[in-house]
């Protein structure tokens, strides 16, 4: 029995994460699974060794450099250019959603999201004393506005975070669908003291685009809406971005967002001093430099994924349409008994999503070959029994 003071709420939490198994074949937390090359390895390592030498001194504490590189990057990406302190960034687009609820959240404030969706999002709530409220996406993983309407005026959420695409549905949110929760959004946050009187506030929208690279052509960014008057229209995006994925640069810890300058301001009063380290302000500099080489396996890790939810359909499977490096794909009546026979097999995926479903991350051809191989098998052996219960992981 402990005597820790441990915080109401916190008892008996596990800590997240997904098991960190050492099989042949991983596609269970949606990485890239190409290694940066020699090329960006040196420059990574270089510009280390530079910063190694200061490591006397703390780093720059607002990063201007690195906010350039990353305005130049979404400008390249997207098409928007935003000016530099629009942009923020810290140790994983986790920590940046965590400033966010610290900026916004807190206790007597209320976030929204509509499921299935990340499950971290419950934990950046829990963490800032949050409430966390959740309603149902579409059948299709989308949202129905008519419900988000009456979610936001029931909840009154400081903030409200979309994942798009949607982890684990891979699906990505119509502009029109952003802009509409944008506008419903205004005056529909929580009540706050303005001068004497008290009045609705903006509820914060958050769309996390931390697969927004995978997405198929002609699919916008929500970074679109921000470019209209230099943050003036929709002063309560956010559009969160992450380096670990169409990047490929997981283990480097780089997340950051845009927004408008009041909403960045307000986050640099919530960062610890210092966040983000001078070696990792430094290998991320170095890794932009290097863009187009990271970004090229984009298009061939998108024409895999589409070539697998085909292949899914084939064999009479239901498999999502993605917008991510990920796919969504069953129904099994036992969907744990497939997955340990995959793992038997060595093939590692993820046991999450709707009840029925498994989610497998797109890696290298070989890798594809060794699930397709793998699964086949599996289907041919028929695990799939109805007696299985019904346990899901966090995404
Ligand atoms: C939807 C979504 N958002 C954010 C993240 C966090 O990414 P990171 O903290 O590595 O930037 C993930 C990671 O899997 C994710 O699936």
């Amino acid at each position: 029995m402990s005597t820790l003071p441990v915080r109401p709420g916190l008892e008996g939490a596990a800590p997240y994460g997904a098991p960190e198994l050492d099989v042949p074949v991983r596609l269970n937390v949606n990485e890239n699974p190409y290694a940066p090359s020699p090329a960006v390895v040196d420059s990574i390592a270089r510009a280390v060794a530079g910063a190694a030498g200061r490591l006397n001194r703390y780093p720059e504490r607002d990063f201007p450099a690195l906010r350039r590189a990353l305005a130049d990057y979404l400008a390249v990406e997207s098409g928007v250019r935003l000016s530099p302190e629009r942009v923020w960034a810290a140790n994983g687009s986790n920590e940046v959603m965590l400033q966010v609820l610290q900026a916004f959240g807190g206790p007597g404030r209320a976030c929204l999201s509509f499921t299935p969706t990340y499950s971290m999002y419950p934990e950046y709530a829990r963490d800032t004393l949050t409430r966390y409220v959740t309603r149902a996406r579409a059948e299709d993983f989308t949202l129905d506005i008519a419900a988000v309407r009456e979610a936001l005026e029931d909840v009154r959420p400081a903030v409200l975070i979309l994942a798009s695409p949607n982890n684990p549905t891979g699906t990505a949110l119509p502009l029109e669908d952003v802009r509409a929760v944008l506008e419903i959004a205004r005056g529909g946050g929580p009540l706050i003291r303005n001068g004497g009187s008290a009045g609705p506030s903006d509820a914060v929208v958050v769309v996390d685009e931390a697969y927004g690279e995978f997405r198929r052509p002609g699919v916008p960014s929500a970074l679109e809406l921000l470019i209209e008057d230099d943050g003036g229209r929709y002063p309560h995006l956010v559009v969160s971005r992450t380096m670990s994925k169409a990047f490929g640069m997981a283990g480097l810890r780089l997340g950051y967002l845009a927004a408008s300058r009041e909403l960045v301001g307000l986050l640099r009063v919530v960062r610890l001093p210092y966040h983000l380290s001078a070696t990792t302000q430094a290998a991320a500099l170095a890794a932009l430099g290097h863009r187009e080489e990271l970004m090229s396996q984009v298009a061939s890790l998108r024409s895999e994924r589409d070539a697998l939810v085909a292949w899914l359909r084939e064999r009479g499977l239901t498999a999502y349409d993605s917008d991510s490096n990920f796919v969504l794909f069953g129904p099994f009546q036992d969907r744990r008994a497939i997955f340990e026979a995959l793992l038997e097999r060595g093939v590692l995926i993820r046991v999450v999503g709707p009840a029925g479903y498994l989610r497998v991350c797109v890696g290298t051809p070989d890798e594809m070959d060794a699930f397709r191989a793998a699964l086949v098998d599996v289907l041919a052996s028929r695990p799939d029994r109805p007696d299985g219960e019904e346990k899901e992981e966090s995404t």
